[in-house]
């Protein structure tokens, strides 16, 4: 009997392994342990980085898992078919040991002997060459002796069969993936033909090459074979079912959200499910809702489950998470014992961090009716649905729902740039950790990042104008500052920097910011990170002046409310960065933001 069942299929993949000489290891944290460029395991390959660069695993050469994974930039996608916050990833590794022919005709035997899968309802892609590395007519042929005709092979771009490194550097080669048949009628093409028709079940890469900091692709010096599965799409492909939500372990979370729902939409209903699942899992490996990193990622998808619930006429009652999580729990709790045994402490997180949205959501709202009753006419603008957001954390998507529901429209086109500059933002911190990950906007990361932009200003008066920010990372206490600088800043140096940062601060500048483009910026020599990708148009803003920087902002009204800052630390970051931990104590604990000079 072919396993159907979520558990089954997982199990299943881990006996055929196995039995094949793998060593069945333990899945990883969703907090990667030695990476720094990626906030999450993106991948079963992950947690195996230094084992695929050479070193030895103390299991063995062959190593077989389920990973729990998460892909922010599949958030935005979650509520279609088949995208998930969070999913697992069974996988099989061959570290120096087998290769091509091997690796692919073991995932042939899988799909078609261990989950019975009719060959003719399969397709594969192959990379199709370039600069980097050749055509791989070699995976074709095997695919090709395993029994799968020509014209189910595709073969496709970079973009599509190359994978890794998972960060920004590390090992990666072209790969070949596995497709089923979605599409209507007799299974035709490949995915190189008619794409649409076929879901993307399994990849296997063949990770020959390491990608080093300078952009090259360097021999590996072993061969090593990268698979990951998508279980929860395989779930799906096995039980007959078109999407991942109707699977056996996902359906009774969507259906206790569809319980608690007086209206549906399947969309809302897919994103509750998710991001709830998500969190769970997160809350699970350690982290708590917060504004960075990590934290941030795990509070979004916590106030977007809240919004999309409201969508669906779920009012939060405090401990609405809780309830849907406690669903996720029985589901996954059996396997993953540590999301078993944290129950509690997950409940209780979820429930603390509801009850504080709901607090921001009602501050939120008497602002905003403050704004409508001092607005003549029935336009608000931009500037001022954007600032209920920086000031109060009031989610963009309601502002613009609630005035539309009241008949309100807003100025499209400066809520538009300042939307914008906020979405690069959370990209840049939700991505990448040294991004700073400033899109949650307390008074005190606010002062921080407004301390930020005067200590840079005033490492360029003591240290000279190689001073360039080569990363910032701020937490409610204190801020971090990397800089290219090659030596150790001397105590007198030190003791200047912070001398000029206060002189700043007690001469009460105001700042404001403008919208223009990077060209712009650059002449009127507003300082910025030139090898960062900025859009056509960025903010600039202005402390007196002291300070001129391009960034998203935002920043205090007054350098005055920083109240003293004191530069606690001066160290080594890398070769050629410094870096400065630094605290402001003792402004007014309400702040105002700056605004947009016109
Ligand atoms: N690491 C490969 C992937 O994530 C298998 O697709």
């Amino acid at each position: 009997m072919a396993p159907i069942s979520t558990d089954d299929i997982r199990q299943a993949f881990l006996d055929f392994f196995q039995s094949r000489d793998h060593a069945v290891v333990p899945g990883a944290s969703l907090v990667p342990e030695n990476d720094p460029t990626v906030l999450f395991t993106t991948a079963g390959m992950h947690p195996l980085v230094p084992y695929l660069i050479g070193e030895a695993h103390p299991a063995g050469k062959r190593l077989v898992d389920a990973q729990r994974c998460i892909r922010t930039g599949d958030i935005d996608e979650v509520g279609d078919a088949s995208h998930l916050t969070m999913f697992e990833m069974m996988g099989n590794w061959s570290l120096g040991d087998y290769f091509k022919e091997e690796a692919i005709s073991m995932s042939f035997e899988f799909l078609t002997q261990v989950l019975g899968i009719d060959p003719t309802m399969l397709s594969v892609t192959c990379f199709e060459g370039d600069n980097d590395a050749p055509k791989d007519e070699e995976a074709a042929q095997f695919w090709m002796n395993v029994g799968i005709p020509e014209d189910r092979i595709g073969f496709l771009p970079k973009k599509e069969n190359w994978w890794g490194p998972a960060g920004l550097t590390g090992p990666c080669g072209p790969d070949t993936e596995m497709f089923y048949w979605v599409g209507d009628g007799e299974p035709h093409g490949n995915p190189e033909k008619n794409d649409s028709d076929w879901m993307e079940i399994w990849n296997d890469v063949f990770m020959q090459y390491n990608k080093t900091e300078s952009g090259q692709f360097e021999p590996l010096a072993q061969q090593n074979v990268d698979t990951g599965m998508g279980l929860e799409r395989v779930a799906a492909m096995m039980q007959g079912v078109s999407n991942v939500y109707e699977t056996d372990r996902m359906l009774p979370i969507i259906e206790r959200v569809r319980s608690l729902a007086s209206s549906s939409d399947l969309k809302h209903e897919r994103i509750v499910t998710d991001h709830i699942k998500a969190a769970t899992f997160m809350i699970a490996d350690g982290i708590k809702p917060g504004n960075v990193d990590q934290a941030y990622v795990l509070r979004k998808v916590i106030r977007r489950a809240i919004r999309s619930a409201k969508q669906l006429g779920i009012e939060s009652t405090g401990t609405l998470c809780a309830q849907i999580s406690d669903e996720v729990v029985s589901q996954y709790g059996h396997i993953y014992g540590h999301v078993k045994s944290q129950e509690k402490m997950i409940a209780d997180t979820l429930a603390s961090e509801e009850q504080q949205f709901n607090k921001t959501l009602q501050a939120g709202l008497k602002q905003l009716e403050k704004v409508i009753a001092e607005t003549s006419g029935n336009v608000i603008a931009g500037k001022d649905a954007f600032h209920l957001y920086d000031t109060y954390g009031f989610p963009l998507e309601l502002t613009k729902e609630i005035l539309e529901e009241k008949g309100y429209s807003i100025t499209e086109k400066e809520y538009e740039i300042a939307f914008k500059a906020h979405q690069e933002l959370s990209r840049k911190g939700a991505e990448q950790k040294f991004a700073g990950g400033l899109a949650d906007h307390s008074a005190e990361t606010t002062k921080l990042h407004t301390a930020t932009h005067l200590l840079n200003a005033a490492l360029r008066i003591v240290l000279g104008d190689h001073i360039y920010q080569k990363g910032s990372n701020i937490t409610q206490e204190r801020l971090r500052f990397d800089f290219s600088h090659d030596e150790k800043m001397t105590a007198e140096q030190k003791q200047e920097v912070e001398r000029l940062v206060n002189e700043a601060i007690d001469a009460d500048h105001p700042i404001s910011f403008h919208v223009t483009d990077v060209e712009g910026a650059k002449d009127e020599g507003a300082i910025g990170v030139f090898d960062a990708k900025y859009d056509s148009e960025v903010k600039v803003y202005t402390m007196g002046d002291f300070s001129k920087e391009i960034c998203g902002g935002p920043h205090v009204a007054r350098t005055g409310m920083l109240g003293h800052f004191t530069l606690k630390k001066e160290e080594s970051s890398s070769s050629g960065v410094r870096r400065i931990k630094a605290t402001v104590e003792g402004g007014p604990e309400e702040i105002e933001v700056a605004s947009q000079t016109s």
